[in-house]
């Protein structure tokens, strides 16, 4: 099995780039930026990674954030997630990144997305790992923030395919952005959000109704209400789930009470992803790993998770069909 989730082209569509900084580039980077961290070493760092819910991950995220400061460093964080990325299979990627994060301290936001950006472009040219960048806002700010940092980004609009919601998900509902995706799908932008993740399944329809999502991030929620689990299987309406995340984050008490595996096999488009692989123990072979450690997980049934990711991609049709050929001879 373990060869097998190695061996299989697979694309990963939820992952933030912030969410990738190991604490060894976040300590070298502290100490080639000058910036005094409340933890003396990295061992002290990992012990603070344990958290009950998901606003106390994120206030130890923006605080790990602040040591990116010039684009090199942007470049080297994406640059290191690729080659993990190569590794493990991964074939295609959609990464988000939180651009508030940084332009709220004085960060440049050409500094951030040109050193993605190019650490991308690097990672088609000699890892052949094709990328989709998105944008994503961060929801505990206004929707006034989000639109001021959609038109900063449109000088840049040529590096990223698409928007999307993430932070903070309770009090914060999908419709509190309604303008601001509407504005961004006339500009040619797709969308996604985060829902269903901590939150009520009523923000997963929001994000659906509202927002007009491409895909759900996390939506793991759904399982409780059956006329959104059927429109999802009806509309094929992928959801980009995290299950490391989702344990770590006291989603799910246990891996073995995971969800994953019962939407898929009701018809779901479920996809696996690691979201913040540096903070939750593992990149996205760690999180098909774990599945299949913790739940009866089939090989049929991990084939179709890869073609899935393939399938839930931004990826052309003919792009999709090369790596979904693939999957099925593998193994
Ligand atoms: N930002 C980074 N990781 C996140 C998550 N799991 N949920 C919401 N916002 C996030
Ligand atoms: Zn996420």
């Amino acid at each position: 099995m373990k060869a097998l989730i190695y061996a299989l082209p697979k694309a990963e569509l939820h992952i933030h780039l912030e969410g990738s900084l190991e604490p060894e580039l976040l300590f070298k980077l502290a100490e080639k930026n000058q910036i005094k961290l409340a933890y003396s070493s990295i061992g002290e760092l990992r012990k603070a990674y344990r958290f009950d819910n998901l606003q106390q991950f994120l206030d130890i995220y923006y605080l790990g954030a602040e040591v990116l400061q010039t684009e090199q460093d942007f470049y080297d964080l994406t640059w290191a997630y690729l080659l993990q990325c190569k590794e493990e299979g991964v074939v295609h990627v959609e990464p988000c990144f939180d651009p508030q994060i940084h332009t709220d301290r004085g960060i440049d936001f050409g500094s951030v997305i040109n050193g993605i950006s190019r650490a991308l472009a690097d990672g088609e040219k000699t890892l052949a790992i094709s990328s989709f960048l998105i944008l994503a806002f961060l929801r505990h700010l206004s929707e006034e923030s989000a639109l001021q940092t959609l038109a900063q980004a449109l000088p840049y609009r040529e590096h990223f395919k698409a928007v999307g919601l993430d932070s903070s998900e309770l009090g914060h509902p999908p419709e509190k952005f309604k303008t601001v995706f509407a504005k961004a799908r006339q500009l040619g932008l797709l969308t996604v959000a985060h829902a269903g993740e901590e939150g009520p399944v009523e923000y997963i329809w929001q994000a659906l109704d509202l927002l007009k999502v491409a895909r759900i991030d996390h939506g793991v929620k759904a399982f409780a209400d059956q006329a959104l689990m059927q429109r999802l299987i009806d509309e094929q309406m992928p959801l980009t789930v995290c299950p490391l995340s989702n344990t770590k984050l006291k989603v799910f008490a246990s891996m073995s009470e995971h969800n994953i595996l019962q939407m898929l096999d009701r018809g779901v488009k479920v996809t696996v992803n690691s979201d913040d692989p540096a903070y939750f123990g593992g990149y996205i072979a760690a999180n098909y790993m774990a599945l299949a450690t913790a739940l009866p997980m089939t090989i049929k049934q991990l084939k179709q998770l890869a073609i899935n990711s393939i399938e839930a991609s931004f990826l052309d049709a003919e792009s999709k069909q090369q790596h979904i050929d693939k999957i099925i001879i593998t193994g």
